[in-house]
Order: structure tokens, then sequence, then C-alpha cells
């Protein structure tokens, strides 16, 4: 890892429009689990049941008392770790413009990253569906399921079910952005679930160094990735960040 670690910080050292990929691995280590692989959500409930806009449609009693309270016990206590914190370093150091997310815990602007792509909405707030007043997470009175606006229309929240349109403009500038960029770090994701996984794919084609950091390999690691950085996002992007710094003084 060590001299993956390093060879990224030589890589980066002179980016000036890098642009992170991130997945549900760069918040395991804030308490959120991934969605596949070790104690990932959809070993335990299948998405196609839960996660999908009809199921919601059809019983949002049974997805706010499966999947959607549980999200915000965990979401409402995370915190960004070494990873998130790593990447709000990158883009005070001017190397990183722009993180492009397939999260929805908004980890990425509490670590201070200004210019975040959430290719699936966020999970902060909620809207009611028949009068589309906003609220936030937190203060959502969970004594009755489905929790309900005072003008009677059941409570969503803002994050893009399965089923449902990736929101244009994320789609379009993300798209953008990875035929710009010079870097592409791509953190914590199984490049499972497309359009995201796609835009490491326009990155490479478009000339970026794709650097990959996950304590596994992904489809993409053999065909796009110019390699990858094996190990966790904390400890990767920490050590990354060090070795910068130690660059930058040198
Ligand atoms: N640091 C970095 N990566 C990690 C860590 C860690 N500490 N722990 C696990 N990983 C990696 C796993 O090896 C895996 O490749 O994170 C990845 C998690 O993959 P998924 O759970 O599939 O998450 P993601 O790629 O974001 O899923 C994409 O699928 O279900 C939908 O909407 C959901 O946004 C999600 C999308």
């Amino acid at each position: 890892m060590r001299e993956t670690i390093q060879r990224a910080a030589k890589d980066l050292t002179n980016a000036k429009t890098a642009v992170a990929l991130t997945g549900a691995g760069i918040s395991v280590e804030s308490g959120i689990p991934p969605f596949r692989g070790k104690g990932g959500v959809w070993e335990k409930i299948d998405p196609m049941e839960y996660a999908t806009i009809d199921a919601f449609m059809r019983d949002p009693a049974k997805v706010w008392n499966v999947l959607i309270k549980e999200m915000k016990e965990i979401i409402d206590r995370a915190e960004p770790n070494e990873g998130h914190k790593g990447l709000a370093r990158l883009a005070e150091m001017g190397i990183l413009t722009t993180v492009i997310t397939q999260n929805v815990d908004g980890l990425h602007q509490a670590a201070g990253n200004e210019d975040v792509i959430e290719f699936h909405g966020n999970f902060a707030w909620h809207r009611c569906m028949d009068c589309d007043a906003s609220i936030e997470t937190p203060s959502i009175d969970l004594s009755r399921i489905p929790p309900r606006c005072g003008c009677g229309g059941i409570y969503r929240p803002e994050v893009i079910f399965f089923g449902e349109m990736i929101p244009p403009e994320a789609l379009t500038r993300s798209q953008q952005l990875s035929a710009q960029c010079d870097v592409m770090l791509v953190v914590g994701t199984s490049a499972t679930v497309q359009p995201a996984a796609y835009m490491p794919v326009i990155a490479k084609r478009s000339g970026a160094k794709v650097i990959e950091i996950n304590p596994e390999a992904s489809p993409l690691t053999a065909t796009v990735s110019d390699y990858l950085v094996k190990g966790p996002a904390g400890k990767a992007m920490s050590g990354i960040i060090a070795e910068l710094e130690r660059l930058r003084v040198s």
C-alpha cells in the first residue's frame, strides 16, 4: 500500500482539476454499512422489495419500518472520517475541484467539500408527497410510521430510489467533469451501479489518471483504473495527504 500511496501523491502533486467519485465504502469507517460485500445492507434486505420507488408507493410504512428508520438512526449519528477529511484537504490544496458521490449521508459537505454532486440525492431532507413541504430529517417525528406532514401527506426522503431518474443536472455535470479532469480518485465503490460507474470510463477515455482506493478490487481495477491503493479509505487518504504535504515542503 505504501508504494501506491506514494505513487498517488506524486500523480496528485501537479493535478489542478482532480475529481473524486465516491461510494458507500468511504463512509464505512463512519459507521455506515455498505450495500454490498461484507456487512452489506443488501445481504440482509432485498433492494427490489424495499428500495424501489414502486415498493415505497405500494407500502410506505413497510419501507419506512425496514429501511428508512434504520438509515435515519445511523446517518443522524455519523461523522466524517479520515477519508472524507482527506478529500476536503485536497480541495483546500487546490488539487480537487469536485466530489461526485453516490452516497446520501452528506458527510463530504460536513467534512468541508463545497462542490459535491449528489448522484442519488441526500438523506438530510424529506419531502411531503402531497404538498411538497420540506423537512430536515433529524426533526421528523417517528412516533407514527409512516411520518406525515401537517397536511396529512406522507414524508419521503430526498434520495433517488431504484426506478427513479438520476437528477439530470447531476448526471450532465458529472459527465462533463469526468471528461475534463486530469485525475479521478475512485473511492469506496463496487462500481456496479450505472451510470455512476461509467464516470471513471469517461475520465480514462479523456486521458485522466484513474486511481482507485478500495480494500478490494472492483470491475474497474483490471480494465479502467491505472492502479489500486488497496486499503481502507481513511488510511489511504491520510497517507496520501501526508505524502503530498511532505512533497510540497521538500
Ligand atoms: N474504504 C474504502 N472502500 C471500502 C471500505 C473502506 N473502509 N469498506 C468497504 N469498501 C468498498 C467495498 O470493497 C466495495 O467495493 O466499498 C464498496 C462498497 O460497495 P457498495 O456497497 O456496492 O456501494 P456503492 O458502490 O456506493 O453502491 C452504489 O448502489 O444500492 C445502490 O444507491 C446505492 O449508491 C449505492 C449504489
